[in-house]
């Protein structure tokens, strides 16, 4: 009798020649319109299924895995995880995987286009524009901050952080200054053009802040209101991290009082729900989460995340070596041996 195949759960639409993929190896259970989940539906779904392959709008916690008898594999769609609790999976034996570096470039440019945005106020200008206020021209429309041979900062220097650095130094003749956990190697400084210094001085020093720091409970509100008050008036602080670093509020206030010149924001601490305090001000550039929403790499992570799930449940040419994998502990606990090789129990 032959084994019935494994069955995977996709929670949202995505291209559907990359997720039939997946139907080489299993069976797929696949959203096909764009659903908000309750924490209880996604753990109905989690307890049908081998392995899902998930966004970052469905939170999988102990409580979602309380009862999966068969979960195997939960593959994130996003290089940030915050919305797994890896530790719970790990200790359920369950392999977590993101979607790393396919993103890098296409999420700084981003960054990048909402520091320019922000700093020469290309949004506001526009919707002036298109209000009917352009009269006779003014030599004082609409002035902003330069961003060529400014101060950039960096908070938080993996990969995009330093594809933001990359774009600073090189394309705008821009001063890098970034403060991350661990310092980076002399070299990697020198041809970034970054030069490593403390918290505060970060925040003293940029004309121009850019947050790209992985979210966790101890980065909740970071940025509040007195980091904000340490940054100078005339700065722009743009986030495409997570929206819980911000204090929104604080946020808010500094803009609107002048406290700070501009703000670009690509996520939001309740998002999709974006705070009123934030859509009344002009000074603020608002993209509703869309980093990584250029199409080739959309595709390149839902590739990387339909060979994660594959692999993860032992299928395909890489089977036991998702190729990014989160908890290394869950795939031995899975029984997968180093190069991928699944340990067949000895049943002598
Ligand atoms: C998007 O925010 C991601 O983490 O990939």
């Amino acid at each position: 009798m032959t084994e019935p195949r494994p069955r995977v759960w996709v929670s949202q639409p995505l291209f559907d020649d990359l997720v039939a993929r997946l139907g080489e190896h299993f069976d797929v259970v696949a959203a096909s319109d764009i659903t908000q989940y309750t924490p209880e539906q996604v753990a109905h779904h989690l307890a049908q299924v081998d392995g899902a392959l998930v966004s970052l709008n469905e939170k999988v916690g102990a409580a979602e895995i309380a009862g999966v008898p068969r979960l195997r594999a939960v593959c994130n769609l996003g290089v940030g995880y915050n919305n797994l609790d890896v530790d719970a999976l790990s200790r359920a034996g369950i392999v977590a995987t993101n979607t790393p570096d396919v993103l890098t470039e296409t999420t700084a440019d981003l960054g990048f286009a909402l520091l320019m945005a922000a700093a020469r106020r290309v949004t506001e200008a526009e919707r002036w524009l298109r209000e009917g206020h352009w009269g006779p021209w003014s030599f004082e429309t609409m002035l902003g901050m330069d961003v060529h041979g400014s101060t950039l900062g960096i908070l938080g220097m993996g990969r995009i952080g330093q594809g933001i650095a990359r774009r600073g130094a090189h394309g705008f003749g821009m001063k890098v200054v970034y403060h991350n956990r661990s310092r980076l190697p002399q070299d990697v400084e020198r041809d970034l053009g970054a030069r490593y210094v403390g918290f505060d001085a970060l925040l003293q020093q940029a004309d121009h802040l850019v947050l790209m720091l992985p979210y966790s409970p101890d980065v909740h509100h970071l940025i509040d209101a007195q980091a904000l008050a340490k940054m100078k008036p005339t700065a722009t602080l743009v986030n495409i991290a997570r929206g819980g670093i911000v204090d929104e509020l604080a946020l808010a206030d500094a803009l609107a009082h002048g406290r700070l010149a501009a703000a670009g924001l690509d996520v939001f601490e309740g998002e999709p729900q974006v705070r009123p305090e934030l859509l009344a001000l002009r000074n603020v550039v608002l993209t509703p989460h869309i980093g990584s929403a250029s199409l080739t790499t959309r595709r390149a992570m839902v590739a990387l995340a339909v060979d994660n799930l594959t692999a993860a449940l032992g299928a395909g040419p890489h089977a036991g070596e998702p190729p990014s994998a989160l908890n290394a502990e869950a795939l031995k606990a899975a029984g997968f041996a180093v190069g991928g090789k699944k340990i067949i129990a000895d049943k002598r």
